[in-house]
């Protein structure tokens, strides 16, 4: 079949999917330019400074891909105009946060940001042009983008008779803090078109570092139905964990061990089973919601129902976390001070988008606890912002600390929350000197070994484990 060679990429969206993503097409395909554009021009001067540390985000590996391609096949800028004009597949990806206000507030998927970067490109673009989205979107949504490329080019028509487009969807898989990783040997690309020729042209560019038996090409909406269903089927296996997490702590049962026992069955798997405080992260609850949400739309409330309970679940494991706390320091931490390690919402990335956390600290500081928290990657700006979205009835007492230690300083309790490596096999002897006694140590991520806290005299709670 005959294709397209793409020689010139332009990505709308320079954020965690779209950032590392252009970096790893650049860094495998040296001989296509890649430009990534953001109207956010702090963001564009971060991934722009020459102190690799201060990158918009954090991800192992991506600093050494952005100092071998930027500036040679990479680019990043805020002129949209030229970046899209110049380019002969361009990438929409771009924040698709749930709607705050209005027709499926809190559901479903806000896409102003979407339709006005089809707006923009409908507008600069060139010849034709491979429009695809890589933004989580809504099933459907490929045929919006393509209403509106149609319609503004009709509306300019006079001038603009030699613009076409193919739109595809190429959802992204990656997870945060392994992005390069997942990007370099994903498990499968997926790739959903109806123009061959324009399929064909993406997956060239894919071929340059994924095997052909790995790209998974479909019809548009299978595509941008499955990373919906991917993701929720991700997070109902966490909501699952946790459920039985917590009747192991009912009955006596060791999650760890109903966990390996069940994950070795080959047809249930073994990843993915560690059970936590619920899930956070930009994607698994916005993307349910967003199936929820559909599902209403397509006459499907059942549906709807079940995924909107994996939802339900995640919430009230968090909420279950902060009552243990609670009653284990006798019914209450008012006045009392409670040591926080680990605020994003899972190990190696500074992200703490609906981490559980943040819902955690919140309900603490409600009850009139003095948090002080430690995270080797979260900026005390980024929790600001995350407890300034809360209104609280009390006044919020909470301070960042720079170490486990000055976390540690006269806590009655230290609670878990997120796996950093630096957390496992603490000296629990040394620490405990510290605490103001008696002191609890709640463990939600399974780091603390119980033989470690022996002769500590702490005590510990840990999540899944009964008594
Ligand atoms: C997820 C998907 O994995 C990825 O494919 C998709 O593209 C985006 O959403 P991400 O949100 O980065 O990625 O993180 P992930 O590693 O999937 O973890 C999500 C949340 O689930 C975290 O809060 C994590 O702590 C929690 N989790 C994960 C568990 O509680 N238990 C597990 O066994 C796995």
């Amino acid at each position: 079949m005959s294709s397209i060679k793409i020689r010139k990429i332009c990505c709308i969206g320079a954020g965690y999917v779209g950032g590392p993503t252009m970096s790893v097409i650049a860094d495998k395909c040296p001989d296509i330019e890649v430009r990534v554009v953001d109207i956010n021009k702090e963001r564009i001067a971060a991934w722009n400074d020459n102190d690799l540390n201060n990158l918009p985000i954090f991800e192992p590996g991506l600093d050494q891909i952005i100092s071998r391609t930027r500036g040679r096949n990479l680019f990043f800028s805020s002129d949209m105009e030229k970046s899209i004009s110049y380019a002969d597949m361009i990438f929409i990806s771009v924040n698709t946060p749930t709607k705050t206000k209005g027709l499926g507030a809190g559901k479903a998927s806000d896409l102003s940001w979407v339709e006005a970067s089809a707006r923009q490109v409908a507008q600069y673009a060139n010849g034709h042009t491979i429009v695809v989205e890589k933004s989580t979107l809504p099933v459907r949504t490929a045929q919006a983008i393509k209403e509106i490329l149609k319609t503004t080019i009709r509306e300019n028509q006079k001038n603009e008779t030699t613009k076409t487009f193919s739109v595809l969807s190429n959802p992204e898989f990656l997870a945060e803090g392994t992005a390069i990783n997942d990007l370099e040997k994903p498990d499968r690309v997926l790739i959903g078109g109806e123009d061959p020729q324009a399929i064909n042209a993406l997956v060239n560019i894919y071929l340059n570092w994924v095997s052909s038996d790995q790209i998974i090409c479909t019809n548009l909406w299978s595509s941008e139905l499955s990373k919906l269903a991917a993701n929720a089927f991700l997070a109902q296996r966490i909501s699952s964990i946790n459920s039985i997490s917590a009747f192991c702590e009912a009955t006596g049962a060791d999650i760890k061990e109903v966990a390996k026992a069940i994950g070795t069955d080959k047809r249930i798997g073994n990843q993915f089973l560690s059970a936590g405080p619920g899930f956070g992260g930009s994607c698994f609850k916005k993307d349910i919601l967003n199936l929820v949400y559909l599902s209403g739309y397509f006459g499907l409330p059942e549906v709807a129902n079940y995924w909107n309970q994996v939802v339900l679940l995640n919430t009230w494991q968090q909420d279950r976390i902060y009552k243990i706390v609670l009653e284990k320091l006798f019914g209450t931490v008012n006045g009392k001070n409670i040591a926080i390690l680990g605020f994003s919402f899972k190990a190696n990335t500074n992200d703490t988008r609906e981490s559980p956390a943040i819902r955690i600290s919140c309900e603490l500081l409600e009850e009139g606890a003095f948090l002080s928290i430690y995270d080797p990657k979260v900026s005390i700006e980024r929790m600001k912002e995350d407890f300034e979205n809360h209104s609280f009835d009390n006044p919020m007492i909470w301070k960042m600390a720079n170490s486990i230690q000055e976390a540690l300083q006269n806590a009655d309790a230290v609670l878990i929350l997120t796996a950093w490596d630096e957390f496992f096999g603490l000296d629990w002897n040394y620490l405990a000197s510290f605490m103001r006694k008696p002191a609890w140590i709640f463990d939600t991520r399974s780091v603390v070994n119980r033989e470690e806290i022996k002769n500590t005299g702490l005590n510990l709670w840990k999540l899944g484990e009964g008594t």
